[in-house]
């Protein structure tokens, strides 16, 4: 028996007397490349975690939600009839604006009494959020037998962070949460919401690590760079910057505001970038992918200007430990994590480098995370 588990359902009798019925969770995510491109209808290549959220749960006959979180020690209690964000248990606004954003889209839904707990470190970039709305909808889905399938789940969440919590963020973290396949980062074309599963590859390990550096995603920061690139593809004439390739955008660049160009620069050649590292991790090159993460980092930094000293440091301190094939900065930026490719043998010295060098640097103490790519949202089914 798992001890997370054993732990959810002792919680649970002892707020609500009983056993919960079952168990669901959904997966934090690494990107791996493809930054800031999602909400340009363009690629990424993310992958779901080994941390996740989870909830044990029972129906409850009415229309009330009753949830404990373990992580919080908080009880939040909301009617399914009168839905409204809450600033008191500010964390369970995921769980309110996923049951907001699937009745506003017809769904009927059955309360339910609820004790919730994750390892997702919060606020790091590991995308706690995306999977507390797909924990969420998991569990709607399977109290109601609700016929949602994993991209309309992802979806939904996404109208819940974006409508609801106030996060104008990407599809990226919610179809991973959603969609993630064990062993597999999926290539997300973010406007059709296609994907292929690229098999990750062998002889090599991802490090994420945490900087210790917390930005929140609702600065404004993260909406600014959305509006820059909204205003390139409206005076490029084309629906989205997904549509402009780098020979294209050269010929058009002179023609921007220079901060804008600069913007719309990253995220031509992040997509481009996307697909090209793609290609090579599917003939086995995993050090042309490396060199692929270095440049997202670069263009992240000099040309989106999302990054931050801390992260910087990290990447410079990973980049010079033999067998350290690329880095770069993950999710948003401006704080959170970074994540390393390197040679399985060379793992424990990159670490090693990291631990001594980075408090050293910069009197911030890294967590490290080393996962392969797991599944995405589901009911739990065996002891996990
Ligand atoms: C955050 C958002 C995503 C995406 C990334 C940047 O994680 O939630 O939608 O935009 O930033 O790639």
């Amino acid at each position: 028996m798992s001890s997370r588990i054993e732990a959810l359902r002792q919680a649970f009798r002892a707020q609500f007397g009983g056993a919960p019925s079952f168990f669901v969770r959904a997966p934090g995510r690494v990107n791996l490349i493809g930054e800031h491109t999602d909400y340009n209808e363009g690629f990424v290549l993310p992958m779901a975690i080994d941390r996740d959220v989870r909830l044990a749960l029972a129906p409850r006959a009415d229309r009330q939600v009753h949830v404990f979180s373990l992580n919080f020690q908080q009880t939040d209690r909301f009617s399914l009839d009168d839905l409204q964000q809450t600033e008191i248990t500010a964390w369970s606004n995921y769980l309110r604006g996923v049951a907001w954003a699937l009745q506003n889209a017809g769904f009927t839904l059955t309360g339910f009494d609820a004790v919730i707990e994750g390892n997702v470190p919060l606020g790091s970039g590991l995308s706690s959020s995306a999977a507390t709305e797909l924990a969420t909808v998991t569990a709607f889905r399977a109290l109601g037998n609700l016929a949602v399938d994993p991209v309309q789940a992802a979806l939904l969440s996404q109208t819940a962070e974006n409508d609801f919590v106030g996060v104008k963020c990407g599809i990226m973290d919610q179809y991973i949460s959603s969609l993630g396949q064990a062993g597999h980062a999926l290539l997300i074309d973010c406007r059709s919401l296609a994907y292929e599963a690229v098999p990750l590859p062998t002889g090599v390990q991802f490090i994420i690590v945490d900087s210790g550096v917390r930005r929140g995603l609702v600065d404004s920061a993260y909406n600014e760079r959305r509006a820059q690139c909204e205003e390139g593809a409206q005076r490029l004439g084309v629906t989205a910057l997904r549509d402009v390739d780098p020979a294209q955008f050269e010929r058009l660049a002179a023609d921007l505001p220079p901060l804008v160009a600069q913007r719309c620069r990253h995220v031509v050649e992040e997509n481009a970038r996307v697909l090209h590292s793609v290609a090579a991790l599917q003939r086995g090159d995993v050090a042309a992918f490396g060199l692929d993460m270095d440049k997202s980092h670069v263009s992240l930094r000099d040309l989106y200007a999302v990054s931050h000293p801390a992260l910087d440091t990290l990447v410079e301190i990973a980049r010079a430990a033999p067998g350290c094939l690329g880095s770069r900065l993950t999710g948003a930026g401006f704080g959170g994590c970074t994540v390393s490719l390197a040679l399985t043998e060379h793992v424990q010295a990159v670490v090693d480098a990291i631990r001594d060098e980075y408090p050293r640097r910069t009197g911030l103490t890294p967590q490290i995370y080393l996962s392969g790519a797991e599944a995405g949202a589901g009911v739990i089914t065996a002891e996990a």
